[in-house]
């Protein structure tokens, strides 16, 4: 108790020092006790945009995992610098899918299909691959605009190439009318295509990745609701298997999940889908609602959790004292790239 309230203090007094010097965005999944000093909380595409709007901000402290703070990197000025509390906090999602086995795929894929496919990746990818995806004329997207962005690339060739998060694209697709057997699975270890109908109906490829922590919601953990509470609605998020979503009630993004609980009448009662964090939080705001994880053992998303207080205060001492610790700083030639994706996107989003 008195080691965090010391470590509190600290972190404030820096924040006071550097007032709007200093930008604090924290991602929806961050614990308590460091969500509790964000000058911004959201999901990654609020996040992505808010820090491209901070101005006056000389450093942004992104509280988050690595490919968020490589994001903010790319989308902020040169002389704004992006730091990241902790370097071990990457997300095992991203990497699933690098540059190498995308270059192997795509080599592939353009021999089975010609040029008829357009890559998008979801903004949990490393910068390589969001680079990769723009120089091809591709586009990011992130859980709550990968409907539209799927629908606009299909506008623009037969296909897509959908990275990392095969989830992610499913679900969109399957609600966007594409039929499951017009899409097929590329398997980066193995370098080969699994699909089930007629290899020239493929519309739809996607990425064998998934979140670790949205995987752990499972058909069974549905079943066990549905027998114990069935009044209760079940919602989750989109990174959840197809059959997950499939027996939910609602599935959306970040935003969408904590949206549809604000607005939802006092006492009634859901089971949510989504990281430990931000269920728990929702859990907290809300005592007129009964609430709990679909998933009774919780689910933590581990490398969102490396930024803790600790190393918050750390970070933000050493910013302070003028030191260089964790920058974050994506190369030129990848940044220039990975911006043509992200900007496609966020002229539509
Ligand atoms: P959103 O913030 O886009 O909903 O993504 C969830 C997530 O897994 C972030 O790592
Ligand atoms: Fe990556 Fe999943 Fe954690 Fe998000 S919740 S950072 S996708 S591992």
């Amino acid at each position: 108790q008195m080691e965090s309230s010391e470590l509190t203090k600290r972190v404030r007094k820096v924040k006071d020092q550097m007032g709007t010097r200093l930008f604090l965005p924290g991602h929806h999944y961050q614990k308590d006790e460091v969500i509790e000093f964000a000058d911004a909380r959201g999901d990654s595409l609020k996040l992505a945009q808010i820090s491209a709007s901070q101005h006056e901000a000389e450093a942004i402290v992104f509280c988050g995992v690595h490919f968020m703070a490589e994001t903010a990197d790319i989308l902020t000025r040169d002389d704004q610098k992006v730091y990241l509390p902790d370097m071990r906090a990457g997300c095992t999602m991203a990497d699933m899918a690098n540059f190498t086995q995308t270059e192997k795929a795509w080599e592939q894929l353009m021999s089975d299909f010609g040029d008829t496919i357009l890559p998008l990746t979801y903004v949990n990818s490393t910068a390589a691959i969001k680079a990769f995806v723009g120089k091809h004329g591709g586009a990011t997207v992130t859980s709550s605009n990968a409907a539209e962005m799927i629908q606009w690339a299909l506008t623009q060739k037969e296909r897509i190439l959908f990275l990392p998060d095969q989830h992610l694209g499913r679900n969109t697709a399957y609600d966007l009318g594409i039929s499951l057997d017009d899409m097929a699975v590329w398997d980066p270890i193995k370098e080969e295509l699994m699909y089930v109908g007629d290899v020239e109906d493929v519309k739809v490829i996607l990425w064998k990745g998934h979140c670790s922590v949205h995987e752990n919601f499972t058909v069974s953990n549905v079943l066990q609701i549905r027998e114990k509470h069935p009044y209760m609605k079940i919602i989750v998020h989109p990174e959840c298997r197809r059959e997950v979503v499939a027996l939910s009630d609602e599935a959306g993004s970040t935003n969408h999940i904590i949206k549809t609980i604000e607005q939802a009448p006092p006492g009634s009662s859901w089971a949510i889908g989504t990281e430990m964090n931000l269920v728990n939080r929702i859990i907290q705001d809300h005592p007129d609602k009964q609430i709990v994880s679909l998933n009774p053992n919780m689910c933590p998303c581990l490398t969102m959790n490396r930024i803790d207080l600790p190393h918050l205060a750390w970070s933000l001492e050493s910013l302070a004292q003028g030191k260089t610790v964790n920058l974050i700083e994506v190369n030129k030639e990848i940044a220039i790239d990975a911006k043509q994706a992200l900007d496609r996107m966020l002229a539509r989003a």
